[in-house]
C-alpha cells in the first residue's frame, strides 16, 4: 500500500486516493482545443447539458407514471399534467428536450461532415457519435410510447412490424418483440425498462466513449489544419498564449460553450413554456385503441426522411425495407465512403460542396413528405428524393476518389 501524508486540506485528501489533480489536468486544464473553431463546435457540450436535461425531467415524471396499459394514459395526462404541482412543466421540458435534442444532433453531425471530422484519425470519434444516434433513436422511440396514446400504440405497432419483413425468422420476431400479437402489455412494460434503465445506461456509456475517443485526435478546426498539439500546448504554458494555436479545454474552451449554451436555453425555455405544442401530436391525446386505426399515421419529425425513404418505394415494400435499413447505417460509412484523403470545409472541396448541400436538401425534402399522405403526386417525389439519398451515397465513393487524384493524394 501507497504510504499517505496528512493532508493538507480536502483537496489534497482526495488527491493522495483518487489522484484528482492529475485527472482535473488530463481532462481539463491540459486538454487543448484549437483556437480556430467557431459556436458549431459547442453542439457536443450543449448535447450534453440536454441529455442532463432529460435525464432530470425523466427522473421527475418517473415518480408518478405508471407502466401499465390500464393506467398509462392517465397517468400522464391526469396525474402528471393536471394533479400534480408543476407536473406540466416537466412533461413540457422532457418533450421539447426530446425534440429539440434532435435538432441539436443533426447539426452536430452536420457539421462534422461539412468539416471532414470523421476522417484521419478522427474515424472512431464518428463511430461513437453515430452509435449514439442509434441508441436515441431507439430511446426517443420507446419513451413515445409510454403516454400509451394512439400515436404510441399505432407508432409502436408500426415500426415493430418492420421486423416482419426480415426472411424466415420475421413474423416470429414480431411476436418475440411485442411479447404478444399486438403492442400490449407485455410491449409497454419491456419499452419502458428500456427507456428508463437499459438505453440510458448504454447512452452514459457511449458519451464517456466519445469523450475518451476525442482525447487522442483532439477536435478539428475550421480549416482542417494539422496542429502539433505538444509544441502549441508548451507555447501556452510557457505564457504565450497569443502565439499558441491552442487553448485548454477548461476554463477557456469550456466558458465560451457555456455561453453558447445559456443563449441555447433561453431559445429552449421559450419553446417550453410557449410553443411545447410542436413536440407532442394532437393524436396521441386520444387513448391508445387498436381498434381504431388513425387516418394516418407518422412518425416524429427526426425520423420522417427515413420514414420516406421506407415509403418511397411504394409499389415494393421489400424494397422499401432494404432501402430502409441502408438510411439508417449508411452515415456510419462515411469514413469509409469518402475516399478523399483532404481534410477541410466543404467550401473548399467544390464537389464534396455540391454533395453536401444536395444531401441536405434532399433530406428537408424527405422529412416534408414524410408527414404528407403518400398519395398520388406525393408518392412520386417520395420516391425520386429516396432514389436521390440512396445515390448520393453511390456517387460519395467516386467524388470524393477523384478529389483525391486532383490534390495528387496529399492533404
Ligand atoms: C448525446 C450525444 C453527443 C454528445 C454529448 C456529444 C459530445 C461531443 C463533444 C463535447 C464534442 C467536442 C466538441 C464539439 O466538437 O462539439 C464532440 C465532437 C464530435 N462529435 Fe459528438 N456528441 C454526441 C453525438 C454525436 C453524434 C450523433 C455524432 C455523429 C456521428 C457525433 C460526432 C462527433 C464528431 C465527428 C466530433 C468531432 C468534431 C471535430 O473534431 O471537430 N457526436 N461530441
Amino acid at each position: 500500500m501507497a504510504e499517505f501524508k496528512e493532508a493538507t486540506g480536502v483537496v489534497d485528501w482526495l488527491d493522495q486516493r483518487l489522484a484528482v489533480k492529475k485527472f482535473i489536468k488530463v481532462m481539463m486544464t491540459e486538454y487543448w482545443i484549437p483556437k480556430n473553431i467557431n459556436f458549431l463546435w459547442a453542439m457536443g457540450v450543449t448535447l450534453l447539458i440536454l441529455f442532463l436535461v432529460l435525464f432530470f425531467s425523466g427522473l421527475m415524471l418517473l415518480m408518478y407514471y405508471k407502466p401499465d396499459t390500464q393506467l398509462a394514459f392517465d397517468s400522464v395526462n391526469q396525474t402528471i399534467m393536471q394533479e400534480v404541482a408543476y407536473g406540466w412543466l416537466w412533461r413540457h421540458v422532457h418533450a421539447v428536450a426530446a425534440s429539440v435534442i434532435f435538432l441539436v444532433i443533426y447539426i452536430h453531425m452536420f457539421v462534422g461532415i461539412y468539416y471532414g471530422s470523421f476522417k484521419r484519425g478522427r474515424e472512431m470519434i464518428w463511430v461513437s457519435g453515430m452509435l449514439l444516434f442509434m441508441i436515441f433513436s431507439a430511446e426517443a422511440f420507446s419513451g413515445y410510447m409510454l403516454p400509451w396514446g394512439q400515436m404510441s400504440f399505432w407508432a409502436a405497432a408500426v415500426i415493430t412490424n418492420l421486423f416482419g419483413g426480415i426472411p424466415l425468422i420475421g413474423p416470429d420476431l414480431v411476436i418475440w418483440i411485442r411479447g404478444n400479437f399486438i403492442p400490449a402489455d407485455a410491449t409497454l412494460t419491456r419499452f419502458f425498462m428500456l427507456h428508463v434503465v437499459l438505453l440510458p445506461v448504454v447512452i452514459l456509456s457511449l458519451i464517456a466513449l466519445h469523450f475518451y475517443t476525442l482525447r487522442f485526435p483532439h477536435v478539428n478546426n475550421e480549416t482542417g489544419e494539422v496542429i502539433d498539439f505538444d509544441k502549441e500546448a508548451e507555447k501556452y504554458k510557457a505564457g504565450n498564449r497569443k502565439e499558441a494555436k491552442v487553448v485548454a479545454f477548461w476554463p477557456d474552451f469550456l466558458s465560451k460553450d457555456i455561453f453558447v449554451v445559456c443563449v441555447f436555453m433561453i431559445g429552449f425555455f421559450f419553446l417550453v413554456c410557449f410553443h411545447y405544442d410542436f413536440a407532442m401530436d394532437p393524436i396521441n391525446f386520444d387513448p391508445a385503441d387498436s381498434l381504431k386505426t388513425p387516418p394516418h399515421i407518422y412518425p416524429e419529425w427526426y425520423f420522417l426522411w427515413s420514414y420516406e425513404v421506407l415509403r418511397g418505394f411504394f409499389f415494393s415494400s421489400d424494397l422499401g425495407l432494404m432501402a430502409f435499413g441502408v438510411a439508417n447505417v449508411i452515415f456510419l460509412l462515411m469514413p469509409l465512403l469518402d475516399r478523399s484523403k483532404v481534410v477541410a470545409p466543404a467550401h473548399k472541396r467544390p464537389a464534396f460542396f455540391v454533395w453536401f448541400w444536395l444531401l441536405v436538401a434532399d433530406l428537408i425534402v424527405l422529412t416534408i413528405y414524410g408527414k404528407l399522405p403518400p398519395t398520388g403526386v406525393n408518392a412520386y417525389i417520395g420516391f425520386v428524393a429516396s432514389i436521390t439519398f440512396l445515390g448520393l451515397f453511390v456517387l460519395l465513393p467516386i467524388i470524393t476518389a477523384f478529389e483525391n487524384k486532383k490534390a495528387g493524394g496529399h492533404s
